[in-house]
């Protein structure tokens, strides 16, 4: 009995060592730069609270956010692209919780995460956080290829990368702060706490995953094609290493899988294209594209977004020769 238990045990820790390996490369940078004084006069770093004109329950139950003031104003042209009226205060000043008259009843949570943006009086669009993002994921080449092939899940961990536990915070302080009554110099301790607390960033090992894959299901017309795997993955991991906007919404490294190996829990061994996606139109799932067209419209439209070169989505043999007739007669 005692000895099941040990070779369990074993069993256990080789599974998660090998998982380890494979996510989690400690390379990370420490995400602590100490706060340093913004050109502008702001705060470097600022908790924002749902400031709310009553207590507001629902509010308690979402963490406040740590803002980065530094890193934004390095990277942001333009104040008013936030500071939309033209003048820096608080953002709460006009949008609380429940909305007020001098923001037009916008509420907080829609000035932050709209992306359904309505134009103003003067034909202008106020950025929220996530709809600023979403533009520069689709606009910015090393982004938009994977960004073309993929749908954010804005799931919790998605959330929870805005939304931080902020480990100093008392009770009395999150209360304050929700009241609009923190004083500045307590909320900037709180951020540089947060920030100094956050976990460093890892990244995918990818050496751990396959070098080559031979893709051939459909091979007929034309020969396998060998697909360089691992070359795929250094090469989009390296593009996006130095961001601190993908180095912070991309903090679990399996993500970088989850681009091509799509619905599907992170895993070492995700299931084959073809276990999903059949070789002629699935009639429980009509809309789903058959396996040829899986495999074109993600190789092409990563490709496409990341504007790639070589091969061009024309370029048929670049991806797979032509069969021979020689080669066609012996199949
Ligand atoms: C890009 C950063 C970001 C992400 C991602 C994000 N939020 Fe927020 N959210 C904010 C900011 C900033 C505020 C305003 C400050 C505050 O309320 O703490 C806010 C406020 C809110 C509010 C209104 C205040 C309250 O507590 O009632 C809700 C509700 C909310 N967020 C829910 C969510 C949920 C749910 C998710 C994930 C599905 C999410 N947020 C993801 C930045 C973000
Ligand atoms: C990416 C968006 C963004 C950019 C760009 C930006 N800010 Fe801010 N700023 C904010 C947010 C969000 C806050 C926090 C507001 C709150 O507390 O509700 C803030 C707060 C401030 C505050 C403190 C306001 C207060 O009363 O608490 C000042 C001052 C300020 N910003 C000045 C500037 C100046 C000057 C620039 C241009 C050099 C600038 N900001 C660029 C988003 C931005
Ligand atoms: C002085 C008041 C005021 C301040 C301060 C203010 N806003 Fe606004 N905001 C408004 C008004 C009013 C609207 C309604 C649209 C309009 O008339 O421009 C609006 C609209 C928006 C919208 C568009 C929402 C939609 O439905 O399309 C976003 C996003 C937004 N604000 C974000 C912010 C952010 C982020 C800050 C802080 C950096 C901020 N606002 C500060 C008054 C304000
Ligand atoms: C006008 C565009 C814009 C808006 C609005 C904006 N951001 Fe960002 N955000 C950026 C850019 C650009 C970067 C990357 C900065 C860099 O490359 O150095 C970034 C980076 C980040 C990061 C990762 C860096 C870090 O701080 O750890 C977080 C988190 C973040 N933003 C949260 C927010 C929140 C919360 C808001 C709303 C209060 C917001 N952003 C509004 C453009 C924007
Ligand atoms: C290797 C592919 C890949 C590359 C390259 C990539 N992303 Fe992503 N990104 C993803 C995936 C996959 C998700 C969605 C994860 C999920 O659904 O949980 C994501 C999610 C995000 C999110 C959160 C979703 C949202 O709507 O706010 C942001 C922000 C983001 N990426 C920014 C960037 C930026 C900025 C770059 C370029 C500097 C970039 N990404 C490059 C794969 C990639
Ligand atoms: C970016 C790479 C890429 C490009 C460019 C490309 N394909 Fe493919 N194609 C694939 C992959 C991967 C498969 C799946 C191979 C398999 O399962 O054998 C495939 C499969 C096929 C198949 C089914 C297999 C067969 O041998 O019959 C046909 C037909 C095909 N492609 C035609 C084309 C044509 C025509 C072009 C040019 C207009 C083209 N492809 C361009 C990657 C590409
Ligand atoms: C750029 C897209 C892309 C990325 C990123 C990617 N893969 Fe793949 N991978 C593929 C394709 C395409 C195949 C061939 C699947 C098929 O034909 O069914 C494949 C095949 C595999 C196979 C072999 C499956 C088999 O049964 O033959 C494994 C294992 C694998 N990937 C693991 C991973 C892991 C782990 C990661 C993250 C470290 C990863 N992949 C990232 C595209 C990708
Ligand atoms: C676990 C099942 C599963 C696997 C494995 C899978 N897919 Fe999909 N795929 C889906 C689902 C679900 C959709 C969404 C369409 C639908 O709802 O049926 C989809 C949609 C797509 C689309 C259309 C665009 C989109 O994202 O909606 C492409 C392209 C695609 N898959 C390519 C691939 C490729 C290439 C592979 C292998 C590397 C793969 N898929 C593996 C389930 C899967
Ligand atoms: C998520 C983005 C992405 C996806 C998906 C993707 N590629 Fe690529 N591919 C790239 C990038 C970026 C390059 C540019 C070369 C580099 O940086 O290594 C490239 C280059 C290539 C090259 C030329 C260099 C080489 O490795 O030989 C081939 C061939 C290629 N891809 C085939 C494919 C095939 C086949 C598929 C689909 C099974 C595919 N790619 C899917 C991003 C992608």
């Amino acid at each position: 009995m005692r000895n099941r238990t040990k070779l369990l045990l074993l069993a256990v820790i080789a599974l998660v060592g090998a998982a380890s390996l494979l996510f989690r490369e400690p390379e990370g940078i420490q995400a602590a730069k100490g706060m340093e004084q913004t050109e502008s006069g702001a705060p470097a770093a600022m908790v924002l609270f749902p400031v709310s004109e009553k207590p507001n329950p629902r509010a308690v139950g979402m963490k406040p956010v740590v803002f980065n003031h530094k890193i934004h104003e390095g990277k942001v042209q333009e104040c008013e692209s936030c500071h939309h009226t033209g003048d820096p205060v608080s953002c709460t000043t006009c949008h609380t919780v429940e909305g007020k008259a001098e923001g037009k009843f916008v509420t907080l949570e829609r000035a932050m995460h709209a992306t359904n943006l309505r134009a103003s009086k003067d034909g202008k669009k106020h950025e929220s956080c996530v709809s600023c993002h979403q533009k520069i994921y689709s606009q910015r080449q090393e982004c938009a290829g994977c960004h073309n092939i993929v749908t954010p899940r804005h799931n919790d961990a998605w959330c929870a990368v805005c939304h931080t536990d902020i480990p100093t915070m008392t009770k009395e302080q999150l209360q304050d702060g929700i009241a609009n009554n923190l004083l500045p110099k307590d909320n900037a301790a709180l951020a540089d706490a947060a920030i100094a607390a956050k976990a460093p960033v890892s990244y995918v090992n990818h050496k751990r995953a396959r070098y080559k894959v031979t893709i051939d299901t459909l091979a007929k017309t034309y020969e396998p094609n060998v697909f360089n795997h691992q070359r795929h993955i250094v090469s989009l991991a390296d593009k996006i290493k130095q961001d601190p906007l993908a180095q912070a919404f991309h903090a679990s490294p399996e993500i970088y899988c989850q681009t091509c190996h799509h619905h599907t829990p992170a895993t070492t061994h995700p299931s084959k294209c073809v276990s999903c996606h059949t070789q002629t139109i699935d009639k429980q799932n009509p809309g789903r594209p058959v396996l040829k067209a899986a495999y074109h419209l993600q190789c092409m439209g990563c490709h496409d977004g990341m504007n790639v070169k070589r091969p061009r989505n024309t370029d048929c043999t670049a991806c797979h020769k032509l069969r021979t007739a020689k080669q066609e007669a012996s199949k």
